[in-house]
């Protein structure tokens, strides 16, 4: 990479194949359990050498770009803001070009895919000399979710989500992604658990959230029908009391006989795990034909985490 002019980064959406969320902390944020799990829907992010004094800037192609801010509040932009201001690096001047593919607020940390690629991007484009721990501490700072999408994988997160042990799972899964045409803000859904909770109308959480002993055996032995009856995520009342249409899509992935189906994160995109993948195009054409989502995926994971794929040179 040492003489390139611009590199483009592939950051992968995730799903958590578990979400155990315990009682607010005194932050505000939530202790979390999870065990996250990247799948084949990217973010592209590339990033070139802007002209001296030009600064930080970005634009955004794809079917949700004028959903995604490109100001300072941008999550990529914060991402190079925050390498450069770490490096010492004091005129920082990069064009970055996304490609949004992953759901904008739909639980698949988009955002965080891009805070991601920006940083892997930059990274290479500055010469900067972090390690992967360094990388990985700024990934924390700039969102929960971060310094998954820096990792890839299946990876259990604890904390906020951002600290990481990669989890032993062995196969390939096959799953389905069904899109809704409108975000869910994760504060807001994040506060509904707690008024859920507060209310007695969901079960109260564990002081010390923790995620189960047969999700983990069924990922050690690749075990996709064992994996989908252990799916299970604590966001989920409250995704669907926001939301409640939700529910038709879990719905119709019980009728067409998903492994498992759940909100992703904090919603409101819906995953479903097929047996293979004819049983993921069988799903698929079901929940496009139910009119319950807006957009239906077919998807696989394991994959990698924010990697370089292309080096461009002048
Ligand atoms: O870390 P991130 O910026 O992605 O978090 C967004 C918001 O989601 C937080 O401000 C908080 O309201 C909520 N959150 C939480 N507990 C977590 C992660 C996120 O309450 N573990």
């Amino acid at each position: 990479m040492g003489t390139a002019d611009g590199v483009t980064v592939r950051a992968p959406a995730k799903i958590n194949l578990e979400l155990r969320v315990g009682p607010p902390r005194s932050d505000g944020y939530h202790e979390v359990a999870t065990v996250f799990h990247a799948v084949a829907l990217f973010d592209d992010l590339t990033a070139v050498q802007g002209e001296p004094g030009e600064g930080i800037s970005i634009v955004v192609h794809g079917p949700q770009a004028a959903n995604v801010p490109v100001d300072e509040s941008n999550l990529a932009v914060r991402a190079a803001r925050l390498l450069a201001d770490r490096v010492g690096l004091v005129d920082a001047d990069v064009r970055m070009q996304l490609h949004k593919q992953i759901p904008v607020a739909g639980g698949m940390a988009g955002g965080s895919a891009d805070a991601a690629a920006a940083l892997v991007a930059c990274d290479a484009l500055w010469h900067t000399g972090l390690d992967r721990e360094q990388l990985h501490g700024l990934a924390a700072e700039l969102g929960s979710d971060v310094p998954f999408s820096l990792l890839g994988g299946t990876a259990i997160g604890s904390g906020r989500g951002e600290r990481l042990i990669p989890a032993l799972a062995r196969g390939e899964y096959h799953w389905v992604i069904a899109l809704a045409d409108h975000g869910l803000s994760t504060p807001a859904v994040y506060s509904e658990v707690d008024r859920l909770r507060d209310a007695g109308l969901v079960p109260q959480p564990l002081a010390e959230p923790e995620i189960s002993g047969q999700l983990m055996q069924a990922l050690r032995a690749g075990d996709a029908e064992a994996l989908g009856a252990c799916l299970g995520n604590d966001l989920q009342a409250a995704a669907c009391s926001l939301d409640p249409s939700l529910e038709k899509a879990l719905d119709v992935g019980r009728k067409v006989g998903a492994l498992g189906g759940m909100v992703s994160g904090s919603g409101p995109t819906m995953v479903f795990l097929a047996r293979d993948s004819s049983h993921a195009l069988d799903l698929a054409v079901a929940l496009t034909a139910s009119g319950a989502a807006a957009d239906v995926r077919r998807s696989h994971g394991p994959v990698a985490g924010a990697r370089l794929v292309e080096a461009i040179r002048s």
